[in-house]
């Protein structure tokens, strides 16, 4: 099986490259309006918004930001299958702009935007994110009433186009290899996620320690893998507007899914470039980390005394449910860059899961 991943370095208010109901989900992190570091790129795309901000009208400078961030928003509505759905990666901010202090909800706006745009909201989640301690002293250190609780959470909104779920011939094999373990499903469909840097291995800002990460505000490889594996199917192409280092193309091979990824900065490109030969490797540990899992929980329901009353199909493991039996994990074994992208060959993960005894 082939995957193909391009990347447009090209402004995604406009994804006239990208025909009407071309791709079958959207992961993505937009730069968070009213975070500073992204003041110079929003006064890029507007520079009535450096005016506002110099001036003190912040909620100005808010709308505007948001303005942006809708003329993409705009474009999903077109691009995006009907009963597709797009998870929005967002954190709110905290300011202060002329002396006042608050809170800018993006999550609400975004909401909002999206729903004005004909997407049904559907449950959010909530991830934790490792803060830095110093920042939890935020106003007037222990003396009330003026100190603030620090933000240490963002969502990932999820929103379906249209009203209708998409539809599949029935046992379509590319729904059902790409099925989830019952126990991973009871995790991720979790709607607060506090685990998200401690199920795949953090490889891949090894070396560079977290300025890549902090420069570029990189999420965690877990995030877009997990929404892919719980949102699309083999076959399904994954849309990032705000494709930053390519992290949700990384997470899409490793799934075994396309992509196509919009970002303004060409910089970026290399980061991606440099790291992709490691992407066929990181596929494999991830496929294996997700079987070891399973072979554990395998023997601790055994010892709970609890059933498992299927066997799966492809690995020597029951699993819980019917529909897990045709789970089919996908690797990389090879990655070629094209003038057009990237074309990654794929073959099932194909290690023996024994079943445990006793
Ligand atoms: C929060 S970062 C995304 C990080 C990415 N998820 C990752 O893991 O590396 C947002 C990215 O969107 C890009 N960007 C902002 N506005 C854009 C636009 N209109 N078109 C294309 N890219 C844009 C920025 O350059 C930045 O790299």
């Amino acid at each position: 099986m082939e995957t193909t991943h391009r990347v447009y370095v090209e402004d995604s208010r406009d994804l006239s490259n990208l025909d009407d109901d071309s791709v079958e989900l959207v992961v993505t992190s937009p730069p968070y309006p009213m975070i500073e570091m992204w003041d110079d790129l929003f006064t890029d795309l507007d520079p009535a918004i450096g005016d506002a901000l110099e001036s003190g009208d912040d909620r100005a400078a808010f709308d505007a930001m948001h303005a942006q961030l809708e003329a993409v928003w705009d474009e999903l509505e077109r691009v995006l299958v009907d009963g597709g759905l797009a998870c929005i990666n967002v954190g709110d901010a905290t300011r202060s702009i002329g002396g006042r202090f608050r809170v800018y909800p993006n999550h609400a706006r975004i909401l909002e935007s999206f729903e004005a745009r004909g997407f049904d909201p559907l449950p959010d989640v909530l991830w934790r994110k490792p803060t830095n301690s110093a920042a939890k002293f935020m106003g007037s250190g222990t003396l009330p009433p003026n100190a603030y609780v620090t933000l240490e959470h963002e969502y990932v909104l999820v929103f379906r186009n249209g009203g209708e779920k998409r539809e599949f011939e029935p046992r379509a094999d590319r729904r059902y290899e790409a099925a989830y373990f019952w126990e991973e499903r009871n995790r991720w469909f979790s709607d607060v996620w506090t685990d998200v840097r401690g199920e795949l291995q953090d490889l891949e800002f090894d070396g560079e320690g977290s300025d890549l990460r902090e420069r570029s505000a990189a999420y965690p490889l877990e995030i877009p893998y997990r929404l892919i594996c719980m949102y699309s199917t083999y076959g399904d192409t994954v849309l990032d507007p705000f494709w930053g280092t390519g992290t949700t193309s990384r997470a899409a091979i490793c799934a075994g899914r396309n992509s196509v990824g919009y970002e303004l900065e060409d910089a970026f490109l290399e980061v991606f470039d440099d790291r992709v030969d490691a992407v066929p490797e990181l596929s494999r540990s991830i496929g294996r980390s997700r079987l070891d899992r399973h072979r554990s929980f395998v023997e601790n329901r055994r010892d709970d005394g609890k059933s498992l009353g299927y066997e799966a199909v492809h690995y020597e493991t029951p699993v819980v449910t019917k529909m897990e039996r045709s789970i089919r994990l996908r690797e990389a074994t090879a990655i070629d860059e094209r003038s057009d992208g990237y074309r990654v060959e794929h073959r099932p993960l194909s290690i023996s899961l024994e079943s445990p005894t006793g």
